[in-house]
Formats: C-alpha cells, structure tokens, sequence
C-alpha cells in the first residue's frame, strides 16, 4: 500500500507527531552507522533530529545515496516518527524515503578544533554549527524579551535615523561619510532622536544599529552594534534605574521560559542566570570609588583605578565577582560622562548617569537624566566642542515644553554574551564587525 502524503514538520515539533508519516527538510549536520544501519543527524533550523536509515526499509539505490551523503548536503527525508526518551529532542524518525536537494562535498568546517581566526573567516558556514545556531536563537529571544518587556509598559517603538550630522558620543568614535558632498555620521546612538520622540509620544524605544569607530581589540568591543534605547518623559534616575532593572530581569526570565534547550547547547546551567533574577544593588560612583581603593590597598586586584576615573576592566570584573549579580552605579563624575546629562543639582561635580555593571561581562547599560534646561545644554555643547547648529534641532526640545526625562541604552551582544556566557561579543551578532573585520 503507498503511504500517505507526508506531513511536513518541524523538528523542534516532531514528539508532537509521534508514529505519524512525516517530511522533515534540513542539512546533514553528521553521519556514523555501519552494515546496513546508518544514522543521519538532520537539522532544520530549529533542532537536531537523529534519522535511522535501514538498508532493508529505503532500498539499495537510497542507502548508497544516504553512506556517500557529505556534511551540510541539503536533504528531504520521509519517514515515521518514533518517540525515543534516548534520541536528541526525545523523538526520532525511521526514514523511508531520501531525496538529495542539494549535494555539499569537503565542507571546511569538520569536527576537528578550527582557530577563531579561520572560524571568522567562515562565518558564513560557522553559523550552522550547534553553539553558534543556538546563540543565535539566543539573541531572537533577548530582542522578543527587550520588545516585549518594554511594550508591556506602555513604550511605543519610534526608530532613529542611522544618518546623522551630529555626534551623540563624543567625537572621538564617529564614522564620517560623504553625504552628498557634506559630512555625515553613521550614529552611535538613538538617542537623541528618542528625546524628540518621547516629547511627541511620552514613552518610547529606538532599537537599531550603531556605529563606533572604536579602535579597541577587546572582546566587549565592536565598531557596529545593536542597542535598545528607551526614553521616557517626566522622569529621573528612579524611574530608569528600574526600568532597566526591570527589562534586564524580565529578560532573564524569558530565557529561562523559553530558551532551555539553547541554555544547554551553550553548556549554560540556567541556576546561574536565575540568581540574578534579584533585586540590583545601587551604589553611587562614590561609594565604589571607596571600596576599589580599597580592595587595592589590601593587595586583592590590581589596577589603575584612581578616584575621578572612569572604570576599567579590572575593575568591573571585581565588582561583579564581589556582588554576584547585576549592580547599578550612579552619580557620576561629570568629566567621564557625556554632554547631555543633566548634572545633580545637590553636587553640580556629579553626572545623574546609571550604568549597570553585569558579572563577568561588565557594562551593559550606560543611561542618565537629561539636561533639560535650553541655556546650560547650549553651555555643555560649547564646553564639548560639538557645533551648535548641528544641535538647533536638539536645542528646540528645551524651548518647546521642556520636560524631565530620561533613559538608557543597553547593549544587545553584551546582553548575550553575558546571558549565554560566551565570552567574546563577536559570536553574539551574526556578521561582527570590529576593529579587524568587514569580511564576510
Ligand atoms: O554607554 P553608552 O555609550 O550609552 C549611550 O550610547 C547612550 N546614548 C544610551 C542612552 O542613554 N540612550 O552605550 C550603551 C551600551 C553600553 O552599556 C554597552 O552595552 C553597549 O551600549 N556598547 C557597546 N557594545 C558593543 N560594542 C561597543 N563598542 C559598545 N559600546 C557601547
Ligand atoms: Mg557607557
């Protein structure tokens, strides 16, 4: 009797259609098996699935196709489901049927250890590798979280232009370009796009690429990544000191509601994520000055940290091991800070600048209260050096209902790497760009 049309599925939906005849379409990821048995590792995207082929049950002409099959051939295979507890994804498929789509021979990337550097060079390939797919997913899961979280509370997503001709970071990381033969930036930064929207809309969110041209070879540093910016009208630190530990927390709980299996490919134990599902400590500049200066004397770290500076690697990294989890620090010098933070009314030396410093990681928020008052913004500019007819538009925000606001920007891959603790930003973007790759 010929079997019934096959049911095309997924195979990350396959226990769902156990002893049903089915079509899975993917790529050979692996094969091993001998005789006349022959396991293929098929993937679609959205899991592993185990396939038995059995000389007996395809037929002689399929099983030699299936034995001569390279890695990464496009397949369609048909056969019937069979829930196995032992199988990757519990579940799998008895073939019947093979169909080569599209053949792949000497496929670069083996089992064996490959350097990053070769790796970087593949990427095109590379993220077809289990690790790298499930970082992937990842990384949909943190951009499903941010979104979410941030519509649920009422921000309405409003995106800022990638051209700009004003710099939002300082001058020191800007991308010129040739724009119509006047001089442009790719942006660092939304966010001064979003002030303007949040005076129409109150509560919004840009979320889009930016550009630095940061000539740092670390592995929290690219010259072009994502970051969720959101700004909301009538509102100070508080406010985004806990919307920021808000978004961060809910976001790790949706990894943990929905990413378990990519948490595993990662060899990440979701415990470690789950403690810092916790209140975050909030520390003003200050009062972590103090406690590295001392940690130092007592010989416990080594850096050049003095009071006044900006924080260093090192320094960050023992923050995070001596709290554990996420940790808020406020108040800042106003000479490491940016142009447009409003300063604190009580000591006019501070910046009302948050930055949330994660373990391990370090920054993966930096955000502040805005300068709102049109006369000493105009003040900072000059003071910085930035050309006040680029800012015109800016300026209007403060003599047309100015308002206090504030908000935040926080970094998509630092978001990830840290989350999925791979270390190096450039394997939490799909194609990284830094200070040594365009290519692929
Ligand atoms: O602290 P930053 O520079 O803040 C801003 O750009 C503000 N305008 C945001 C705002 O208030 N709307 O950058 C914010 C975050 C950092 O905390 C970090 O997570 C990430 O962006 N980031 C980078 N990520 C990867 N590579 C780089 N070169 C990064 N620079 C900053
Ligand atoms: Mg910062």
């Amino acid at each position: 009797m010929a079997d019934p049309a096959p049911l095309d599925v997924r195979i990350q939906d396959l226990l769902r259609h156990d002893g049903q005849f089915v079509r899975l379409r993917g790529w050979l990821y692996n094969a091993r098996g001998k005789g006349r048995l022959l396991f293929l590792l098929l993937r679609d995207g959205s899991g592993i699935c185990q396939a038995v082929v059995l000389r007996d049950a395809v037929g002689e002409e399929a099983f030699a196709l299936a034995r001569g099959l390279g890695q990464e051939s496009s397949l369609e295979l048909t056969g019937t489901v069979a829930a196995d507890p032992r199988a990757p994804g519990g579940a799998e498929l008895k073939v019947k049927g093979i169909r080569l789509v599209g053949p792949s021979r000497d496929y670069p990337i083996t089992k064996k250890e490959h350097g990053p550097g070769f790796l970087m060079d593949h990427r095109h390939l590379w993220l077809r590798s289990r690790r790298q797919m499930a970082l992937l997913r990842l990384r949909h899961r943190v951009i499903q979280a941010f979104r979410s979280y941030l519509d649920g509370e009422g921000f309405y997503c409003v995106d800022s232009p990638m051209f700009t001709p004003n710099a939002c970071e300082g001058t020191s990381t800007l991308f010129r370009t040739d724009y119509f033969g006047e001089e442009a930036y790719l942006t660092q930064s939304g966010q001064l796009y979003a002030e303007a929207s949040a005076m129409a809309l109150g509560r919004v969110y840009c979320f889009g690429p930016v550009f630095r041209a940061e000539k740092s070879k670390t592995r929290r540093h690219l010259t072009e990544f994502w970051m969720l910016e959101p700004e909301i009208a009538f509102a100070g630190l508080d406010e985004v000191c806990d919307l920021a530990e808000g978004l961060v927390r809910h976001t790790i709980r949706h990894l943990l509601a929905t990413g378990a299996d990519d948490l595993a490919d990662l060899d990440r134990d979701p415990e470690v994520l789950r403690a810092w599902d916790a209140e975050f400590p909030r520390l003003r500049y200050a009062e972590v000055a103090e406690m590295l200066m001392a940690w130092q004397a007592e010989g416990r770290y080594e850096s050049e940290f003095r009071p006044g500076d900006d924080l260093g690697a090192p320094d960050e990294t023992i923050l995070g091991e001596h709290f554990g989890r996420p940790l808020m620090i406020t108040h800042w010098p106003a000479e490491t800070k940016a142009f447009y933070m409003k300063r604190d009314p009580e000591d006019p030396s501070l910046a009302l600048g948050v930055d949330v410093i994660a373990p391990v990681a370090g920054e993966i928020v930096g955000g502040s209260v805005r300068e709102d008052d049109l006369e000493t913004l105009r003040r900072r500019i000059a003071e910085h050096d930035l050309p006040e007819d680029a800012f015109a538009w800016y300026l209007d925000l403060r003599r047309f209902g100015s308002v206090p606001h504030a908000g935040f920007g926080i970094g998509l891959e630092r978001t990830v790497s840290w989350l999925s603790g791979v270390p190096h930003v450039r394997e939490c973007i799909p194609f990284p760009r830094t200070l040594q790759r365009i290519y692929p």
